[in-house]
C-alpha cells in the first residue's frame, strides 16, 4: 500500500510556478489537487504526475477571482471526503503599466485574485486545518512585497497584502500545528514574465536576475515543509529585499519611480 504524504491543493497549478510546486510536492510523495481555470493543462498534468509518481491527482476547474469561488471548492471538496493537509496559494495575474492608462477592471481582476480570492481561500481552508491541529500553508508573494512598484503599482500592493497577511498569521497560529510560509520570488521565467515583457517594449531583463520556476518552487517546497515564515529564493533576490527593508523610504521611492517609468 502507498502513503501518501498528505493531500496539497495547488491553486494555478496550470502553468509556471503552480505547475513546478505540484511536480515537488508529488515527487515527494503527497496526492494532490490541481486547481485552475485551463481543465486540459490540469489534465494533462495530473496524468503525467500520476504516471511518474503513482500519487492521487483531482483536478477541479475553477476562476477563484469569481466571489464565493473558494467556498463551494471547499464544500465540494469536504463533501467528497478530501482532507487538505496543504493549502498552496500560488494563483495570480499581473499587469504592468501606467496606473492611469489601465482600466479600473486590469485593476480589479489583479484584486480579485491575488487579494480577495487568497483570503478566501486561507477563510475556508484553515479551520479545518486548526480542528485537526495539523496543516501547511504556503502563499506566494513576490520580492515587489518588499517595495511600492511604479509600473507594476497595483500589483505590488496586492503581494504587499499577501505578504504582510503571511507574516500576521504565521504569529497568530504559532502553536497551532499549522504553519504559514510566504515564498517571495525574484522575476522568474514563466507566462507571466513573458506576457509583461511582451507587452511592455521598455520592460526588458538582463537574463541573470531572471530565476527558473523549478528552483523556486523547491525552495517555496523546503520552507514550507519547515515551517518558515518567509522565502525570498536566490541570493539577488534576499539582497534586494535585505536592501529594500535598509534604504530610506523617501531614496528607495525615487529610486524605484526611476526604473519605473523608464519601462513605459
Ligand atoms: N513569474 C514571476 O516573475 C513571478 C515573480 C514573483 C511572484 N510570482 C507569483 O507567482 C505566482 C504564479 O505566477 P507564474 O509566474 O507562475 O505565472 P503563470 O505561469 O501565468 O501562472 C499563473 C497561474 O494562475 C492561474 N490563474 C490565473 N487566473 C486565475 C483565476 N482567475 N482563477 C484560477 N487560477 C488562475 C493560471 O491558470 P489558468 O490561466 O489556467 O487559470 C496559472 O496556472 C503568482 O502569484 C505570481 O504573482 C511570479
Amino acid at each position: 500500500m502507498r502513503e501518501s504524504g498528505g493531500t496539497v491543493l495547488v491553486t494555478g497549478a496550470s502553468s509556471g510556478i503552480g505547475e513546478a510546486l505540484a511536480s515537488v510536492f508529488a515527487e515527494h510523495g503527497h496526492d494532490l489537487v490541481l486547481v485552475a481555470r485551463s481543465a486540459d493543462k490540469l489534465e494533462q498534468l495530473a496524468d503525467q504526475l500520476v504516471a511518474d509518481h503513482g500519487v492521487v491527482v483531482a483536478v477541479r476547474t475553477v476562476d477563484l477571482s469569481k466571489p464565493r469561488s473558494a467556498g463551494k471548492l471547499a464544500d465540494g471538496l469536504r463533501r467528497e471526503g478530501w482532507e487538505i493537509d496543504v493549502l498552496v496559494n500560488n494563483a495570480g495575474v499581473l499587469q504592468h503599466g501606467a496606473f492611469a492608462e489601465m482600466s479600473p477592471g486590469d485593476h480589479q481582476r489583479m484584486i480579485q485574485l491575488n487579494v480577495a480570492g487568497m483570503t478566501d481561500l486561507l477563510a475556508c481552508f484553515l479551520p479545518d486545518m486548526l480542528e485537526r491541529g495539523s496543516g501547511r500553508i504556503l502563499n506566494v508573494a513576490s520580492i515587489a512585497s518588499f517595495l511600492p512598484v511604479p509600473s507594476l503599482a497595483t500589483y505590488a500592493a496586492t503581494k504587499a497584502y499577501v505578504l504582510s497577511l503571511g507574516e500576521a498569521l504565521a504569529e497568530e497560529l504559532r502553536g497551532s500545528g499549522v504553519t504559514v510560509t510566504t515564498l517571495c520570488p525574484g522575476v522568474t521565467d514563466t507566462h507571466m514574465m513573458n506576457d509583461a515583457m511582451a507587452s511592455s517594449e521598455g520592460l526588458k531583463l538582463p537574463r541573470m536576475v531572471i530565476g527558473d520556476a523549478e528552483s523556486v518552487a523547491r525552495d517555496g517546497f523546503r520552507a514550507c515543509m519547515k515551517g518558515e515564515t518567509v522565502e525570498v529564493p536566490g541570493a539577488l533576490n534576499q539582497a534586494l529585499t535585505l536592501t529594500a527593508r535598509n534604504t530610506p523610504k523617501w531614496l528607495l521611492h525615487r529610486l524605484t519611480g526611476l526604473m519605473g517609468r523608464s519601462t513605459f
